[in-house]
């Protein structure tokens, strides 16, 4: 045995050619698993991609680096289900691009914020979160609250989504500024907006749509999609 391991160690060549070999057995075995990622990441009841406004909330989230305080993560341990809920499944985060698992909590975990608050309790916290939470260290975002949503781009950006694999139809890419339209109106009559996209939550007070309004359309919807007492989704229940 060691004989032979002297054998490989005088002659470099045989040593690189092997080197070569163990390195590609490791290379081949994380690779191989992301051509079938289509059958790795099972559908699940529920899961949808996120509505235009939802969507948008979505960039100004990545934009204003809420991950760097905030993971969307839930860890399948038993303090972080009790603190958080079910924990998160794959399925939940197929449509994010990038995703939002983040690696540092200042504050809590954000899988499952959607609908644990009202829309009126995250418009006071983000606008200053010490006037709902005395203790909070969370930064203000009350310019977001100013600051008219730019929605120009708005199919273009939902185009390059599906682009990477988020399976919006042509309809919904042609509907995407009336139904960012009516989510941020409450309002509005949002029934063809729930055929569309179930479980989207109405935001904001009338008028110009801001930055914040899509923000927290966002918030809202986080970790709701999945309903885990839903009889098709039970092979999920903890
Ligand atoms: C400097 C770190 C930091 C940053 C950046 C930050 N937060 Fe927070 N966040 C916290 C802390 C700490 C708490 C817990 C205290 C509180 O509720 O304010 C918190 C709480 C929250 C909560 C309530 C969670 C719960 O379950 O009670 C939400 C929602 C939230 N943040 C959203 C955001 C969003 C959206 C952004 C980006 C615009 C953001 N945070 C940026 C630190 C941060």
């Amino acid at each position: 045995m060691f004989i032979r391991h002297e054998t490989i160690e005088k002659n470099a060549f045989l040593m690189l050619v092997l080197t070569l070999l163990v390195i590609s057995i490791g290379g081949i075995v994380e690779v191989i698993p992301l051509f079938t990622i289509e059958t790795t990441v099972e559908h699940v009841k529920g899961v949808r991609p996120y509505t235009p406004l939802e969507s948008r909330g979505r960039d100004i989230y990545v934009r204003e680096g809420c991950y760097v305080c905030h993971s969307q993560m839930i860890r399948a341990l038993r303090d972080e289900v009790e603190r958080y809920g079910h924990y998160s499944i794959a399925a939940e985060s197929m449509y994010d691009h990038p995703f939002q698992w983040g690696s540092k909590r200042i504050g809590p975990d954000l899988a499952r914020v959607g609908g644990k608050y009202s829309n009126d309790w995250h418009y006071a916290h983000l606008i200053n979160a010490q006037s709902v939470v005395p203790e909070s260290l969370m930064p203000h975002y009350a310019f977001l609250a100013s600051t008219p949503l730019d929605t120009d781009d708005l199919m273009n950006r939902l185009k390059a989504q599906r682009a990477v694999g988020v399976p919006y139809t042509d309809e919904e890419i042609a509907k995407a500024q009336a139904d960012l339209l009516t989510q941020a109106d409450p309002a509005a009559d949002n029934a063809a907006l729930l055929t569309r996209y179930p479980k989207a939550v109405q935001v904001g007070h009338g008028g110009t749509v801001t930055e914040l309004d899509a923000l927290v359309a966002y918030l809202q919807v986080l970790g709701t999609m999945v309903d885990f007492a839903d009889p098709a989704n039970e092979n999920l229940r903890q």
